[in-house]
């Protein structure tokens, strides 16, 4: 979107809008350029010490990354150096609202649980910083890694689109303190096509053609272009893809990376994702494509015409995966923003906006119609695990009555289930249940289809386009069972399918003591195999 495009989105705003427009912004708005170098906030918590009720307000996450306050939409950047993961994002340093996009930044030793930094990139003279990636710049190729001794001295190096009326370039910034501050290139931009629409960049490292690659789009153009260079400052243009697929919306935050298939490293294919807003009808918005990456060009394998879709649901966005991860740790993570263009402005906010989903490990797995891509929940996740409950094998009725009796519920769950019917019309959970409100969770076995329905998650109306339901295909096995990893939080599920085949995330804003659960079918009966419930603790206790 360009500035006169989120303009729109911001315009056609509800009431929360207006009243939070009338808020005073604060003092440091001031400056002829809009730009503050203050941090609104240093590390761990500062901007309201004394609030007891911080990160407990009644709809904030509470394992799901959310900034202390104000606006916070894609991921920008994660990346591992050092012993930490660090996460960017896009930020409104001033307010509740999309406007200022700065970096915002935070540091984790578990990918679970994150500490809070001063912003690393900040708006200076009226150019935005728009999302892009980090890259670890090991062997000093661009110059500028300090450090003294014998070894070649690495840092941290941050790619980003710098965003102004009608402009949108290509920047470097970087960091030889382990990400604390950052320096933005005096040279920079370092791509200008002059174009207002062209951000986003993912840079990565392409061992075969020993170069770096960055994968930017030319958003209005349904366009992705690849360039390489050696330094990190003098970019070439390889190739473009596209339009293809869905072109519903513009083209944005792309990524780019190879994965084995079934694990086997000697059969690599490349995915090619591409987020776009309201994108295609089902208002699904991750679409993606398999194929094979030379260096220089994208060869598609899978329809060009019917794009793969990564999430079911609305709200998996702008995902982006993690650079450098250790070199023992084989998996392939991202994380995405837990909502969508549509409606994020007008959920419930105060004093924070916005939340990035849990990070999932990807994934290339073969199935009889193709190569599809998997996520599962990363494991570190299970450190939550609090409260643990275990249904074996039995009627769904006796299921729910050890529910009732053991009084399983929860704001916060992990579900595990393997359900299975011989002839219900639909079978699942319902969770966040109570005071008329409820999430179904659920699989029609006539369509074969996963899905999330949210149409009365809330008593209260939030938006239009908000009481919905999504579906996703899911195969059935012999004996028709499915199996399902389901993580709840304040105000979200993400429910993952068949092992990760099918993911569906959503966003939900149920009243405080709606936490019931209840396993059902439709017209028939259906059967837990097995199923396990864990109460989860919250990341700021
Ligand atoms: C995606 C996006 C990006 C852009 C950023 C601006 O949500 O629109 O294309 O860089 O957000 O905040």
């Amino acid at each position: 979107m360009n500035s006169q495009a989120y303009r729109n989105t911001l315009l056609r705003l509800s009431f929360l809008t207006v009243v939070l427009a009338a808020t005073p912004l604060p003092a440091q708005l001031g400056s002829a350029t809009g730009v503050a170098q203050t941090p609104v906030f240093a590390f761990g918590v500062s901007h309201d010490d004394t609030a007891t009720e911080l990160y407990h307000e009644d709809d904030r996450p509470q394992f799901h990354f959310t900034p202390v306050k104000n606006w916070m939409n894609d991921p920008n950047g994660p990346i591992y150096y050092e012993g930490e993961y660090h996460l960017f994002y896009q930020y409104n340093p001033f307010g509740i609202e999309w406007g200022h996009m700065s970096w915002g930044h935070a540091v984790s030793r578990d990918l679970v649980h994150w500490k809070h930094l001063p912003i690393a990139l900040s708006e200076e003279n009226g150019v935005m910083i728009f999302s892009g990636s980090t890259v670890v710049d090991w062997h000093n190729s661009s110059g500028f890694c300090r450090g003294t001794g014998a070894k070649t001295p690495s840092c941290l190096v941050a790619i980003y689109a710098g965003h102004s009326a009608k402009l949108e370039t290509q920047n470097l910034a970087y960091s030889n303190d382990r990400g604390r501050t950052w320096t933005k290139y005096p040279d920079n931009p370092v791509i200008d096509l002059h174009l207002a629409s062209f951000r986003d960049p993912k840079v990565f490292w392409h061992e075969g053609t020993r170069q770096w690659v960055m994968v930017t789009v030319l958003a209005s153009q349904h366009k992705v272009r690849f360039f390489g260079s050696t330094d990190l400052k003098h970019w070439t243009a390889l190739s473009d893809f596209g339009p293809a697929g869905a072109t519903g919306g513009v083209w944005e935050c792309p990524d780019l990376f190879p994965l084995p298939v079934d694990g086997d490293v000697n059969q690599t294919r490349w995915v090619l994702s591409i987020n776009l807003p309201r994108g295609a009808a089902s208002g699904w918005s991750n679409q993606y494509f398999i194929g094979l990456f030379d260096g220089t060009t994208f060869s598609a394998e899978s329809s060009v015409e019917k794009p793969l879709w990564v999430d079911y649901g609305p709200d998996f966005y702008a995902s982006t995966s993690f650079s450098d991860l250790p070199k023992s740790d084989r998996r392939h993570i991202w994380l995405g923003w837990l909502t969508n263009w549509e409606y994020a402005a007008r959920v419930p906010p105060d004093p924070w906006r916005g939340a990035h989903s849990i990070p999932r490990q990807v994934k290339l797995k073969q199935f009889a119609d193709g190569i599809r891509l998997v996520q599962e929940p990363i494991r570190e996740l299970q450190v939550l695990r609090a409260r643990h409950t275990r249904v074996g094998n039995r009627s769904i009725e006796a299921a729910n009555n050890l529910l009732k009796s053991k009084k399983v519920r929860g704001e916060m769950l992990e579900i595990t289930a393997e359900l299975s019917t011989e002839d219900a019309a639909e079978f699942g959970l319902k969770v966040r249940q109570g005071n008329g409100e409820e999430t179904v969770i659920g699989v029609d076995t006539k369509k074969q289809t996963l899905f999330v329905d949210r149409t009365r998650s809330s008593s209260v109306r939030l938006d239009e386009h908000f009481p919905r339901r999504d579906s996703g295909p899911i195969r059935l096995t012999a004996g028709k069972s499915v199996k399902f990893h389901i993580f709840i939080d304040r105000s979200s599920v993400e429910v993952f399918g068949n092992d990760g085949e099918t993911v569906i995330s959503e966003t939900i804003f149920p009243g405080q003591g709606s936490d019931g659960i209840e396993i059902y079918s439709l017209a028939g009966r259906g059967r837990v195999l097995k199923m396990d419930v864990w109460n989860l603790k919250s990341i700021y206790q």
